[in-house]
């Protein structure tokens, strides 16, 4: 019998569970609100600040607040100093999701493909600490030199070149860094450095009990679909952080469930992640 995720961190006993939410309230930066101020400097974008506010603004992204408890709390800004910008709603489904597939007994390591600062995947590897798992793998799979050109086989990504955004580019060595200020980096931490599509297909991961995708584009999220989501182990989660937000990612989505025969249901987290469980 599955457990449902929702109730998982719940169900964890005081300790742990202090421990997670101080962590996920730290990651997000929620508990230091009154201390996050982002001038986001927008003259680095592709075609320039006036060229990027009004898709900015039609996406209700918030570029320049001071502590906007909102914002992120539904991971719709730009972080200045947050290890993770998908806010408190989506990370708390990444820790509910990977304890229920603990506490389920669901074999195999956690991923996320697309890490930016680490943040995400410091929140799984802390969920392997305050279950006291011994066993299990964090794989940290990034370019760590932000996102690719679009790739030409993916015409959903034509219009999608955002390689150039500073913003998104976080070397490895920070991320390291990151794990080890919350005393969380060993050596089941992981990396996968490079584009999906040559680190991913040939990484040594056996099984997956969760598989979360973070990569923005069609290509990204088809890609590491493709040579992650068979791994994923009966009872294991996928997470899709773009779903609502990129419709690109939500084509690539749309499309591997369809050739699949995925017919599992989607759930909702808030306006743009999902996740659905492997039957
Ligand atoms: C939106 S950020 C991820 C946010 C992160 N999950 C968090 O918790 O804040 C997207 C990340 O995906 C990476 N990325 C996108 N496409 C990629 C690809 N094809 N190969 C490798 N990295 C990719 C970028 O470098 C960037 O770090």
């Amino acid at each position: 019998m599955l457990s449902d995720p929702a109730g998982a961190l719940a169900a964890l006993d005081p300790a742990a569970r202090a421990y997670l939410d101080l962590l996920m309230r730290c990651l997000t930066r929620e508990a230091f609100l009154d201390q996050e101020w982002w001038d986001a400097d927008l003259r680095d974008w592709p075609g320039g600040r006036d060229a990027v506010l009004p898709l900015l603004r039609e996406r209700d992204w918030r570029v320049v607040r001071r502590g906007d408890p909102a914002a992120r709390a539904e991971g719709r800004d730009w972080p200045p100093t947050a290890e993770t910008m998908i806010g408190t709603a989506r990370l708390a489904n990444v820790a509910e999701c990977c304890v229920a597939a603990l506490r389920d007994g669901v074999p195999g390591d956690l991923v996320e493909t697309g890490v930016w600062r680490g943040g995400t995947t410091v929140l799984m590897r802390g969920v392997l600490a305050a279950l006291g798992d011994q066993d299990r793998r964090v794989w940290v799979a990034d370019s760590f030199e932000g996102l690719p050109v679009p790739d030409e086989r993916y015409p959903a990504d034509a219009h999608l070149d955002w390689s150039d955004v500073e913003v998104l580019k976080v070397d490895a060595d920070a991320v390291r860094a990151n794990f080890d200020r919350y005393g969380l980096l060993d050596d089941r931490v992981r990396f996968l450095e490079g584009w999906f599509a040559d680190t991913l297909p040939g990484a040594p991961i056996e099984r997956l009990a969760v598989l979360r995708l973070d990569g923005d584009l069609y290509g990204s999220t088809m890609d590491a679909l493709t040579a992650l989501e068979p791994k994923v182990a009966p009872g294991g989660f996928v997470l899709v952080d773009d779903y609502g937000g990129w419709p690109s990612c939500r084509e690539a989505v749309e499309d591997y469930r369809a050739a699949q025969g995925i017919d599992a249901p989607i759930h909702e987290v808030d306006w743009t992640g999902v996740w659905w469980r492997k039957p």
